[in-house]
């Protein structure tokens, strides 16, 4: 810290609080450490997401590989007598994604129903379920469900209603969303310390189970600190802390700040979970190191490879996006439970990115596939695309084995029939942490190059991605059009059916003319015409659901002027007839 920082540090005013006199839990439950040993003392970590942590996802990332490929399970017994299984690759405890209290209070037909409460599913023994779920040994358990709220009570009463299906309940005060901000929760309460403390104390008094929370840094090391050890204060048995500042979103997202997460961790006595920054397995192993925190949530980098948790001593280790999918599939197909269809098919986007990046068409396929009781057509959709990957997967060979990570880019390359993380272009000038040597040190504005931070090889990272990103001009110098990434003659797609039509024989004045007359269609280069058409294709569909739209909203509004006419024609009827 710079001296002038921390002088501002220090003087920093916080957020008042009022603490509870009469602190003590209504029930007995265990606390801190000995209610995260009673558990297993998980180490990593499925994070809470909406509409994507949800119970067949928790259950695949629990278990990723089918038994064939997975090799033992293991079975721990904890201090107090539980028995959890473990499965090669798998995650030691979940978080379902954010229930909105309120919401879930309000929500008709609970407790009924293929869909239950819409975001917990009581009726069946499946969500939070012990034994064994969907044929996973385990079941959906340690899970934590995690709720947004603002209101006390509401909270508490929604928290009841679970509460005997779950490990823990967990508090949201991260999310930095605009629906967080008008719905006034999540990151959005970080400055009311008087709410953040009576949510979490009111759960951690009243309720059978322990209160975790969840939340992200202030620019401010001092105030870090300070609003965790509120937290822990009010009743957080474990803390998530997620190593990035509310404004850091979108294309602002940038590093989560590790440093800050090891500060908060040495300064509260609870386990505390690190949040932030994971794309491998190393990753993980790493964080776990230089944080000293307890465990390592990851939310992206499991959703583009749930198993992320294998080590690299295994068999499987990246294993193929096909044995990913086609496990989840079946999970679905075999829960009783409902999963949502916008939850699947954000999966396979995630999950099959590697082969959709290239192909456009099994894009639309797998947008359009429809949903039936023994999921066939993703059954057939995967398998299309497991033929797909054959000859790549010939080419790797049967002893193929993931390289280790590049030290130059901090990335590893991989084949795409490899589960992988997802690699976003970001610009250098985002690569900040959140702490104030970063904020106040303009030498630090630019990455930091010290070897062996993450920083470094993060901004590393983005470097390379950047120049991937770079588009190519068009060959035709005056043009300065974008030249198509695989397109032979490096050209628009003007110049390219142009150079082809010359290609062919006509003089370049020509092929000029004829390009004005019928815009040369179908002479370019594959790349450029299959772009084309499929662009067609989206054109011709937006068009269709549009002018259907339109023919409904008519006849819509026809009906509706017919029912107002019929109306005043009966209206005046009875005003004559009152005049009667
Ligand atoms: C699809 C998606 C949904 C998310 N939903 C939630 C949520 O419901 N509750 C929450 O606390 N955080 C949510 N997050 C944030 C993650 O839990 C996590 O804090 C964040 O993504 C940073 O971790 P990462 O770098 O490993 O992705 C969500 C993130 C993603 C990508
Ligand atoms: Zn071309
Ligand atoms: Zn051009």
């Amino acid at each position: 810290m710079t001296i002038e920082a921390s002088k501002i540090a220090t003087e920093e005013v916080l957020p008042k609080y009022t603490k509870n006199e009469h602190n003590t839990p209504k029930h007995d439950k265990l606390e801190g450490y000995e209610f995260y040993r009673s558990i297993g003392s998980p180490k990593y970590v499925v994070a809470p997401m909406v509409d994507q942590s949800e119970l067949a996802w928790r259950l695949l990332s629990k278990s990723p590989l089918p038994p064939s490929m997975a090799g033992p399970s293991e079975t721990i017994i904890t201090p107090t007598g539980k028995k959890i299984t473990r499965h090669a690759g798998g995650t030691h405890v979940s978080y379902t994604p954010m229930i909105h209290a309120k919401v879930f209070m309000e929500a008709k037909g609970a407790e009924t129903g293929k869909r239950g409460d819409g975001q917990f599913n009581l009726t069946y023994d499946e969500e939070g379920g012990e034994g064994i779920v969907a044929g996973i040994e385990g079941g959906d358990r340690p899970v934590f469900a995690q709720f947004c709220a603002n209101d006390p009570e509401i909270l508490l009463a929604a928290a009841q209603k679970l509460e005997h299906r779950v490990d823990a309940v967990d508090i949201n005060f991260g999310c930095p969303q605009g629906i967080a901000k008008r719905g006034h929760y999540g990151s959005f309460l970080q400055d009311e310390w008087d709410l953040v403390y009576k949510l979490i104390n009111t759960l951690h008094v009243n309720l059978k189970v322990p209160v975790t929370a969840k939340f992200r840094i202030f620019p401010s090391l001092t105030k870090t600190l300070a609003y965790a050890k509120m937290m822990e204060e009010a009743g957080a048995q474990i803390l998530t802390c997620h190593g990035r500042t509310r404004e850091m979103k979108g294309q602002f997202t940038g590093l989560a700040d590790w440093e800050m997460i090891k500060k908060v961790k040495e300064h509260v006595n609870v386990p505390v979970f690190a949040n932030g920054n994971i794309l491998y397995y190393e990753d993980v192993e790493r964080c776990l190191e230089q944080t000293g925190c307890d465990g390592v949530m990851t939310a992206e980098g499991n959703l583009s490879n749930p198993a992320i948790f294998l080590p690299p001593s295994h068999p499987h280790f990246h294993p193929p996006i096909t044995v990913l999918a086609n496990r989840y599939i079946d999970i679905v197909s075999s829960l009783k439970s409902h999963t949502a269809g916008s939850a699947i098919k954000a999966h396979m986007f995630r999950m099959l990115k590697p082969i959709l990046d290239t192909n456009e068409e099994l894009r639309i396929k797998i947008a359009q596939c429809p949903y039936s009781e023994e999921m066939t057509e993703f059954k057939e959709l995967i398998k299309g695309i497991e033929q797909r990957l054959e000859p790549i997967v010939k080419e790797a060979g049967p002893s193929f084995k993931p390289p280790p990570i590049d030290p130059k880019t901090g990335y590893r390359s991989l084949p795409i029939f490899c589960a992988q993380p997802q690699i976003r272009a970001k610009p250098i000038s985002t690569e900040i942490g959140g702490t104030e040597e970063f904020v106040n040190n303009d030498e630090n504005l630019k990455p930091s190059t010290q070897s062996g931070t993450c920083l470094f090889d993060r901004s590393l990272r983005h470097e390379k991605i950047n120049n991937k990103n770079k588009v190519e001009k068009c060959i035709n110098e005056e043009c300065g059009g974008v030249a198509a990434i695989r397109c032979p003659t490096k050209a628009c797609i003007i110049h390219c059916r142009i150079n082809k039509a010359i290609e062919s024989g006509l003089t370049e004045e020509e092929a000029k003319i004829e390009f004005e007359k019928n815009g040369l269609i179908g002479l370019g280069c594959e790349s450029h015409e299959e772009k084309e058409k499929l662009r067609k294709e989206r054109l011709d569909r937006k068009r269709k659901n549009k002018a259907e739209f339109r023919a409904k909203n008519k006849h819509r509004k026809k009906n509706e002027n017919q029912i107002i006419k019929a109306r005043s024609r009966s209206l005046s009827l009875s005003e004559n007839e009152n005049e009667n």
